[in-house]
């Protein structure tokens, strides 16, 4: 199993401790449910069967995704605790839930038609990133999201008094750039001061 100075803290206690703060609370989850609708809203051409999570953590996402979709919900998620809690809820059954890095994801090629990062690609070290993006690639058959922090030059930013646990930049064109078969479909800004989400930029992208 592949394993980095940040995929030991999100295995270890810091990962333990966010799944403990990061709570399915009615406020998160009606904002989640409010920026997938709008995702899903520019899939209607071919509305997804099936949707791969990668690093989902206990499922803020597909857990609003369940709501809005009769989806296959497939989810990737190194952290111990995230995982159990995932399965205990029925936000994912337990033969769809992997351990595991965006690096090498044990799922098979178009595992689903969907497949998608939140918050994940910004804790990869850079090093890494185009391998964990081939993987989310590789496992998705057509649409592909992430939805992260923006910079428009790549940067490292202290996270929780830790460098080297969070960089941004635009990921967006970093897909563009790494799959010249992709077309955008659609990006948006989910403004904390309206949505509660954290200033976060989402991608929606189209294999051709
Ligand atoms: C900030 S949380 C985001 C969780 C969830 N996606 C959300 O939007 O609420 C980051 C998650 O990614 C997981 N993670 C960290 N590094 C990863 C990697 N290299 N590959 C896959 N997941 C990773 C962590 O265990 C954690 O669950």
């Amino acid at each position: 199993m592949t394993s980095t100075l940040q995929s030991e803290f999100w295995r270890g206690e810091f990962g333990n401790a966010y799944v403990d703060r990061n709570a399915a609370s009615p406020e998160q989850m009606q904002a989640r449910l409010v920026l997938w609708a709008e995702i899903l809203s520019h899939t209607i051409s071919a509305p997804p069967a099936s949707i791969l999570e990668v690093g989902a953590n206990l499922g803020v996402n597909l857990r609003a995704l369940r709501q809005l979709s009769s989806a296959r919900r497939f989810a990737l998620e190194p952290n111990e605790l995230a995982r159990e809690i995932l399965v205990k809820d029925g936000v994912v059954v337990a033969d769809d839930v992997r351990d595991g890095l965006a690096q090498k994801i044990e799922f098979p090629d178009a595992v689903a038609e969907f497949s998608f990062t939140s918050g994940v690609l910004i804790h990869i070290h850079p090093d890494h990133l185009e391998a964990s993006l081939r993987e989310i690639y590789r496992c998705s058959s057509r649409w592909i999201a992430c939805v992260e922090y923006f910079s428009d030059k790549p940067e490292m930013i202290p996270y929780r008094g830790h460098d080297d646990r969070l960089f941004k930049r635009d990921f967006g064109g970093l897909w563009l750039d790494t799959f010249p078969d992709l077309r955008i479909v659609a990006y948006g800004f989910a403004w904390k001061r309206v949505t509660g989400l954290d200033n976060l930029t989402w991608w929606l992208f189209e294999k051709c």
